[in-house]
């Protein structure tokens, strides 16, 4: 690796699958020093051990559940002591959408739980963390919208995801606006990548499948590296005329 992150210290929520472990990863790979948390201890761990058999160094705070203040605090409070510096915050932690209808959404059980795991989880651990990333004088937060945050879905009923991403979009452009020029604050837009969680809630097989690569001009599903190698750029001092801006990674999915 070409150690594009080199001297950065960067927070990675949600390192125990998908699309955050991909990141935690990659970012050690690129040099930067992790420091990951998760809600689920032994899929954390197992990213942690997967990094040491790279020979690379990733630690990680958990379990932590960063929709409690309490516990987000807890988790940047570590790193800040560990490492003196916080130059990165990527939020990928999230809680899995309660995938109904406007007609069918219950409010309290569903569509509550689903904002507060979208939306609450990226802020919480955001104003944790702001005050280290100013200090830091070059920080870049990386949130995760959605290509559901520009267009809704015939497949499943998911009124509260598309909201919640939507949300994080505009969260973001407030964070850059309110950051700048101290922090920069970017979404990536991910279509459908294959994860443990996509694939259970039925979003990589059958119809569905078929339907999706229909509409990707690449013809394929992404996957978690896909991702992380535009979070490396946003994170990197290569991008750094780079704020409140949004990237799909999507395989063309928006375009089509
Ligand atoms: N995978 C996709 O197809 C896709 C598409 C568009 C957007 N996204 C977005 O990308 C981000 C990452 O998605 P993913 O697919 O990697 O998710 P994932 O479900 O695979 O992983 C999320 C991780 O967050 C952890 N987590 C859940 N609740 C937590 C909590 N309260 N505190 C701390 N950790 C918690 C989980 O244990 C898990 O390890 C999410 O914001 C998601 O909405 C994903």
């Amino acid at each position: 690796m070409s150690g594009r992150l080199n001297g950065k210290v960067a927070l990675v929520t949600g390192i125990g699958a998908g699309i955050g472990r991909g990141i935690a990863l990659m970012f050690a790979r690129e040099g930067a020093t992790v420091i990951g948390c998760d809600i689920n201890p032994v899929t954390a761990s197992a990213t942690v051990e997967a990094a040491a058999t790279e020979g690379l160094t990733i630690s990680s705070v958990h379990p932590c559940d960063l929709t409690s203040p309490v516990d987000a605090k807890r988790y940047v409070e570590f790193a800040a002591a560990q490492h003196g510096r916080i130059d990165m915050l990527v939020n990928a932690a999230a809680i899995p959408p309660h995938m109904a209808s406007a007609a069918e959404m219950d409010y309290q059980g569903q569509w509550v739980p689903t904002l507060v795991g979208e939306v609450d989880i990226v802020f919480l651990a955001t104003q944790a963390a702001w005050p280290y990333l100013l200090e830091s004088g070059k920080a870049s937060i990386i949130n995760f919208a959605s290509v559901n945050a520009f267009r809704g879905s015939s497949n499943f009923g998911m009124v509260a995801h598309c909201a919640g991403k939507a949300a994080v979009l505009g969260m973001t452009r407030q964070l850059a606006l309110e950051g700048g020029p101290l922090i920069r604050a970017n979404t990536i837009s991910p279509g459908l990548v294959v994860t443990a969680a996509t694939e259970s809630a039925g979003g990589t097989q059958g119809a569905i499948r078929a339907n999706l690569l229909a509409r990707i001009p690449m013809k394929r599903l992404g996957s978690p590296e896909d991702i992380a190698w535009c979070a490396v750029f946003l994170a990197s001092d290569e991008s750094s005329w780079i704020t409140g801006s949004n990237f799909p990674v999507d395989g063309g999915v928006l375009s089509a």
